[in-house]
């Protein structure tokens, strides 16, 4: 079917995105990136999966977000990423930075969970084949394993990244004071580590309190945002209720019930800002994120190519005035 031969936009380099340097490194990162934690496992046609990951692309977004168990059924978003490589990306394979991760429960018994070596290597090598790649550009440890010796978690990224399964190294969720013994293990062992991956979002401010923002910075480490727009309360999705096609109707990792009138009252106030700054609520949540060089990139979750369209508008404009970061305190506070 040749209508379906993608050729990548020819203009998808000319100034739609803003890329931003990644820590003290090479590499330079889209202001947005694309997660594939919730819309583009089994639960999703490949064709809408396809349709998103182009447009993406077509739009200068170069970094994709993976992990082992993003689905749902895990590995069934590495799944279609492969698939969408095979059909559409192999081309551009030296334009796309793509992560993977392993640090959440991922396949039963003792080795598929957590941060030994044991299972960050074998996870990586499923991961690849998935994925249909010879590499990823990061590799992450997903979370800190407290039973595990830092030390062991850390040489298997030293060691994956020597073996070439993947450019960099990073980490995720990890409380500061860990993050700061990572940091350095990696730099003793000549593996910078180039990016923090955190929850951070208007809602959820915990890495300004715990360090672990200004940290990344100091360490020349990038800081890349997870679920910046709060799995989707932070947009135009519920102000009229649950959809039924929405993530707080599946009632996993959005629950329903934190959907409070409270919590509408508080979007309901932010929508209206939004409004004012000529932005929908989404974008002024990732122009909120990205207002300062303190964040390198947002990874946002999309379940259509309209929500993706939406969502890029957010570079238009990512200023705030010293009044509107106050009001936007004050109605969250
Ligand atoms: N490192 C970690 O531990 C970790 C954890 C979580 C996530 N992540 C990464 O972060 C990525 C993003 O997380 P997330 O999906 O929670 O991000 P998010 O951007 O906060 O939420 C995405 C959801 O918001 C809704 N949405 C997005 N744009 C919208 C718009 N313009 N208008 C209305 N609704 C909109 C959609 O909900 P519907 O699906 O209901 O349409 C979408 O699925 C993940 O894919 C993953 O790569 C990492």
């Amino acid at each position: 079917m040749t209508e379906n031969i993608y050729r990548a936009d020819d203009s998808r380099y000319d100034g739609k995105m803003q890329y931003r340097r990644c820590g003290r490194s090479g590499v330079l990162l889209p202001a947005i990136s694309l997660g594939l934690w919730q819309n583009f496992g089994d639960v999703a046609p490949l064709s809408r999966s396809r349709e998103i990951l182009r447009k993406a692309f077509d739009s200068g977004i170069t970094h994709f977000d993976l992990a082992n168990n993003y689905g749902p059924r895990y590995g069934s978003a590495e799944y279609t990423f492969g698939q969408v490589m095979e059909q559409d990306l192999r081309p551009y394979r030296d334009e796309l930075f793509i992560s993977s991760k392993a640090g959440y429960d991922m396949w039963p018994g003792p080795y598929g969970n957590w941060g030994s070596r044991k299972y960050l290597f074998a996870s990586l090598e499923q991961s690849l084949k998935r994925m249909k790649l010879d590499y990823v550009d990061v590799f992450y440890s997903h979370r800190y394993d407290p039973e595990t010796p830092l030390e062991e978690t850390m040489q298997a990224l030293v060691d994956i990244v020597r073996s070439g399964k993947a450019l960099y190294a990073g980490i995720s969720n990890y409380p500061a004071e860990v993050a700061g013994k990572a940091f350095k293990y990696l730099e003793d062992h000549d593996v910078h580590c180039i990016l923090h991956q955190v929850k951070y979002s208007m809602m959820v401010r915990l890495p300004e309190t715990t360090g672990q923002l200004v940290q990344a910075k100091e360490n020349g480490t990038g800081f890349i945002a997870f679920s910046p727009l709060a799995q989707g309360l932070l947009t135009s999705r519920y102000l009229d209720g649950i959809p039924t096609d929405s993530r707080a109707a599946r009632n996993a990792s959005l629950k329903s019930n934190t959907i409070t009138e409270e919590t509408l009252g508080k979007i309901r106030a932010l929508n209206q800002m939004a409004q004012d700054r000529g932005q929908s609520l989404a974008q002024m949540a990732l122009a909120w994120d990205l207002k300062d060089d303190l964040v390198t990139s947002v990874i946002i979750g999309a379940s259509s190519v309209s929500q993706l369209e939406d969502n890029l508008k957010a570079l238009n404009n990512t200023h705030f005035s010293p009044e509107e970061l106050q009001k936007i305190d004050s109605i969250l506070g």
